[in-house]
């Protein structure tokens, strides 16, 4: 096998006396699906946030496609073809639908008009067709975490990182972002995405890797971590796994 898609390693965050993210090492194949999982405040966005150049790590490094782009800006690393959502949605409530998936699209089409076409052609593609001409803060919050993948999709990355786009959703809604993120993987976007949301990682991912209190704990499929005593503890609190086998 050769080098996979993205490489982090040993990599770190301290924030004052927190331990954000500490030596933390991912790795995703190319045209993969990999999750990335853990408790609140494991510091899963932090890693994120180093991995696409919103916070430059205290140390590590993070290889993309075969280059270091470690403490790259942003926008560089986005330019390269590997970009971020977040986790909270804030477009710009000014702007229309379309406006706001253009500020990604002027990443690769720097005319104004050019810019509009691949913005529109996107956010069709994700279902905001028929409120592309309206007002951004007029989307409910499946219409936010659409309208966030559809802003990085315009970008045109060859990664996508996904921070919990299922949060808040219901059934039905869950289902509608499950099978649009098959569909932005099957036209050979690979994904890493942060998900609470167990039954999605089974759905989606082939590989999960679990954070807590900012160390990595294991690293599997998602029925393997799944049944990890490790993360059933990190999770449930300690002896949470002993007092699950001692009822099972
Ligand atoms: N800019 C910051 N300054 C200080 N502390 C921060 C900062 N960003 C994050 N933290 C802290 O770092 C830890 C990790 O936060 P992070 O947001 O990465 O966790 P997370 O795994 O994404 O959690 P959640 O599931 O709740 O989104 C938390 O304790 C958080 O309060
Ligand atoms: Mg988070």
């Amino acid at each position: 096998m050769g080098e996979a898609l993205l490489q982090v390693r040993g990599l770190s965050k301290r924030f004052g006396g927190l331990r954000a993210v500490h030596d933390v090492a991912i790795d995703v194949p190319q045209g993969a699906i990999t999750a990335l999982i853990g408790p609140n405040g494991a510091g899963k966005t932090t890693t994120f946030a180093m991995i696409a150049g919103f916070v430059r790590p205290d140390s590590g490094s993070v290889r993309f496609a075969g280059d270091d782009l470690t403490g790259w800006r942003a926008d560089r690393i986005a330019a390269r073809g590997m970009v971020r959502t977040f986790q909270i949605t804030q477009p710009f409530a000014g702007l229309s639908v379309m406006e706001n998936i253009r500020v990604g699209a002027f990443l690769r089409e720097p005319l104004p008009a050019a810019a509009e076409r691949l913005a529109r052609e996107i956010g069709t593609r994700l279902g905001l067709g028929p409120m592309l001409d309206r007002q951004a803060a007029a989307l409910t919050v499946a219409g936010r975490k659409r309208l966030e993948i559809a802003r990085a999709l315009a970008t045109r990355p060859r990664l996508l990182l996904l921070d919990e786009v299922m949060a808040g959703l219901n059934p039905a809604e869950l289902n509608e972002i499950v099978a649009l993120i098959r569909a932005v993987h099957a036209s050979g976007v690979t994904i890493l995405l942060i998900e609470h949301i167990m039954q999605a990682v089974v759905a989606l991912a082939a590989d999960a890797f679990v954070l807590a209190e900012g160390v990595l704990i294991a690293h599997g499929t998602p029925r393997e971590i799944a049944a990890d005593p490790r993360v059933i503890e990190a999770y449930l609190g300690q002896g949470a796994a002993a007092r699950m086998a001692w009822h099972g």
